[in-house]
């Protein structure tokens, strides 16, 4: 078998907030094969973020063990970890975050710094990033000149220059119309299919979440449906059948009729 991409056991996070503990996971069990295109729903505070920091190695789980590309991120020191999401990740925001009045390829080649890379290959990393998500035009444009669409586009290419072999995506087409939309998806959907890019996309839009390959569904913590692997073998008992399954494949179906 490959080593996972992502391979989740019993995945909980609980925060304390002002003596009261939230449980915003509560134990999920999931694993994400390299390649893979995957869709996460879910109604607002299911956790569908708080998985993807996990999975991001942003934050720590609370309780269960996550392995990203075969490491169990509990054996990690805080550097440690942050090599690891440095070199295995990109993160997409919904609200990009963006430095407004840097220039697009100083944003683009930021993550190159902190990997020691020198400066005048991190700009022709950060300009060939820029030009693959159709940017070519707007090196020097700072985020605060440029259109949601265009930001978005610029973030997606600061997650690419450091060829992760995932990028998870929060909500990406959020912020964005109809149109800058479907070219945020479009640029996801060929990262996918020419460049192998795992990508991890959470988003409230059923014709969003039908462009994957995968529906997962978090609610309350937990993840209540999964289409499974598409593609492979079916696992024996595996997801697709039962009530849960029934219910999740007839809400793909009517995404996928939109
Ligand atoms: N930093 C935090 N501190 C306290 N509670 C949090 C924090 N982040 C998220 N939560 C809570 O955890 C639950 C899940 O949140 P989140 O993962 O952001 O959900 P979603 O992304 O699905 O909307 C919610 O109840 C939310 O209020
Ligand atoms: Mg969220």
């Amino acid at each position: 078998m490959t080593t996972a991409a992502f391979e989740a056991v019993g995945l909980a996070r609980s925060y304390q907030l002002e003596g009261v503990s939230v449980d915003a996971l509560r134990g999920v069990d999931l694993r994400i094969e390299p390649g893979e295109f995957v869709a996460i729903i879910g109604p607002s505070g299911s956790g569908k973020s708080t998985l993807m920091h996990l999975l991001g190695c942003l934050d720590r789980p609370t309780a269960g063990t996550l392995r990203v590309n075969g490491t169990d991120v509990s054996t990690l020191s805080d550097t440690e970890l942050a090599e690891l999401r440095n070199r295995a990740v990109g993160f997409v925001f919904q609200s990009f975050h963006l430095l407004a009045r840097t220039a697009a390829v100083d944003n683009v080649a930021l993550p190159l710094i902190y990997r020691g890379v020198p400066r005048a290959e991190r700009r022709e990393r950060a300009r060939r990033a820029l030009e693959s998500v159709g940017l070519r035009h707007r090196l020097d444009h700072r985020p605060s000149q440029m259109s949601g669409g265009e930001q978005q586009r610029v973030a997606i290419a600061r997650a690419l220059v450091g060829d992760p072999q995932v990028v998870l995506a929060d909500e990406p087409t959020g912020n964005l119309d109809t149109r800058n939309g479907a070219e945020v998806m479009a640029i996801l959907d060929r990262l996918n299919a020419e460049r192998g890019v795992a990508i991890v996309l959470v988003t409230h839009e059923p014709e969003v979440a039908a462009r994957a390959r995968r529906q997962i569904q978090v609610r309350d913590g937990l993840i209540e449906f999964d289409s499974g692997t598409a593609g492979g073998p079916a696992e024996p008992g595996g997801s697709r059948t039962g009530p849960a399954a029934g219910e999740g494949a007839g809400r793909t179906g009517s995404a996928e009729a939109v």
